[in-house]
């Protein structure tokens, strides 16, 4: 069988990339080794899928080429998605900060990709392994340039596009095959990480605060220094193993083993002010102050664990004491001993090194006709629609120059 492009990976960047290039009249096939296609995307947003952010630019993203992404966002910018949505009469609404979810499911983005994937007479073969990838001598612009070995049997190819994803959650399909292509034939790999992903602590340090579980607050998460650093406003979640929450999981992207994260949580209040302040009045108690800022059972937890008394009368305690808990409830210090890993993270850090791609077509410098889209790459987005609005850019980058 030949074709002028193989997609390896029908997830949302192969599917997306498959479609367009399939309706600029190339013959497309897209193999993926999953019974199901786009698994991600069905389980993405709780089931509604956060398919783009209506603000996403560069900044949104992580990478150690941070120049990168810019030329293919721009080119395909969310609103070029949210009107393809809308083209396919898919109700959304946004949800907070810019984050746009399907009204109904995840499913209708499935079927909008699989419905352009058909107008462009694409081949879907699934599931279906690719055993061997060859780039073949004689390779010019008129000949295949690959060759590929398939459990359906030998493919010639002109352009190859590895949309293989992260190796976020393993059970539905992730794998390293992309990564390890890339290396095969010569491309860097910037070290891959969980990223979007609780982090957990020592089962000692974390021992005081595990009955916090549950719990939920609007905290100021921040941590590194310089162009490293990471600083989030959203909701934190104690969990019985650390913490978890939207400041959480952005803050992992960030986040380097052995680094503390330090979290605020009364952000935009000046704590110290108000426990002086509260100092002159005799009727209250230090333990009722602080459950009227905080929920009670952290408020409770903070006072037990800086060992104060929580029946005292305010006039009765100490400045020194007011001030080390406003600080340490203001600039609560921490550092996490890991992560919950792949089988909870969202996404990968890291990935193919972008050094050695062309930021305008995703193609590898080293290997003409080898392209790179999506989640495999080094380049990551922050939680709430940018990673899909990669995987949509890239693929857009790439399937356009063919
Ligand atoms: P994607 O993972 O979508 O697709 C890769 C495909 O390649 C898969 O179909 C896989 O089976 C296939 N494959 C892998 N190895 C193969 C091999 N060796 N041979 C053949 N096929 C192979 N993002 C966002 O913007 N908004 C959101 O709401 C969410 N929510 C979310 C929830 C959860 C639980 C997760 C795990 C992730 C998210 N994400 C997200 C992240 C988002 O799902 C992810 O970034 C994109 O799906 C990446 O798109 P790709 O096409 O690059 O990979």
């Amino acid at each position: 069988m030949q074709f002028d492009l193989v997609v390896v990976g029908a997830g949302a960047a192969g599917l997306f990339c498959a479609g367009l290039a399939g309706q600029r009249g190339l013959r497309v096939l897209v193999i993926d080794h999953a019974e199901k296609v786009a698994e991600k995307i069905r389980i993405s947003g709780g089931g509604r899928c956060n398919f783009t952010n209506r603000d996403a630019g560069p900044a949104n993203f992580i990478s150690n080429n941070p120049a990168f992404c810019r030329s293919a966002l721009a080119r395909y910018s969310s609103q070029d998605f949210i009107a393809l949505v809308q083209k396919h009469g898919i109700a959304f609404h946004e949800k907070h900060k810019g984050q746009l979810f399907c009204d109904d499911s995840a499913e209708q983005i499935i079927r909008m990709l699989l419905d352009e994937c058909e107008a462009g007479g694409v081949q879907r073969w699934q599931p279906c392994t690719v055993a061997d990838v060859r780039r073949m001598e004689t390779a010019t612009d008129a000949e295949p340039a690959f060759e590929l070995d398939t459990s359906r049997g030998r493919v010639l190819t002109a352009r190859l596009v590895i949309a293989t994803g992260g190796l976020s959650i393993p059970k539905i399909g992730a794998s390293d095959w992309g990564l390890r292509l890339a290396q095969r034939f010569g491309h860097a790999i910037v070290e891959p990480r969980p990223a979007l992903v609780p982090l957990t602590f020592d089962a000692q340090q974390w021992a005081p605060f595990s009955a916090l579980s549950g719990l939920s607050l609007p905290v100021v998460v921040s941590t590194g220094k310089g162009k490293e650093k990471g600083r989030f406003l959203e909701d934190l979640l104690f969990t019985h193993r650390g913490l978890s929450g939207p400041a959480i999981l952005q803050i992992s992207s960030f986040w380097q083993e052995g680094q503390a994260l330090q979290i605020d949580l009364a952000p935009e209040q000046n704590l110290q002010e108000q426990l002086m302040g509260a100092k002159s009045d005799s009727k209250r108690q230090l333990g009722n102050v602080l459950a009227a800022l905080f929920p009670q059972r952290l408020a409770q937890a903070w006072i037990e664990r800086l060992g104060l008394n929580s029946q005292r009368s305010m006039p009765e305690c100490k400045d020194k004491d007011l001030q080390n808990l406003a600080q340490q409830l203001q600039a609560w210090q921490l550092t996490p001993n890991g992560s919950e890993g792949w089988r909870k993270a969202e996404v990968m850090r890291g990935g193919v090194d972008t050094r050695e791609l062309s930021s305008q077509t995703m193609e590898s410098k080293r290997v003409p006709g080898l392209f790179f889209i999506g989640e495999v790459m080094d380049v990551t987005g922050w939680l709430g629609g940018y990673n899909f609005q990669w995987a949509w850019a890239s693929a857009a980058a790439c399937a356009n120059s063919l």
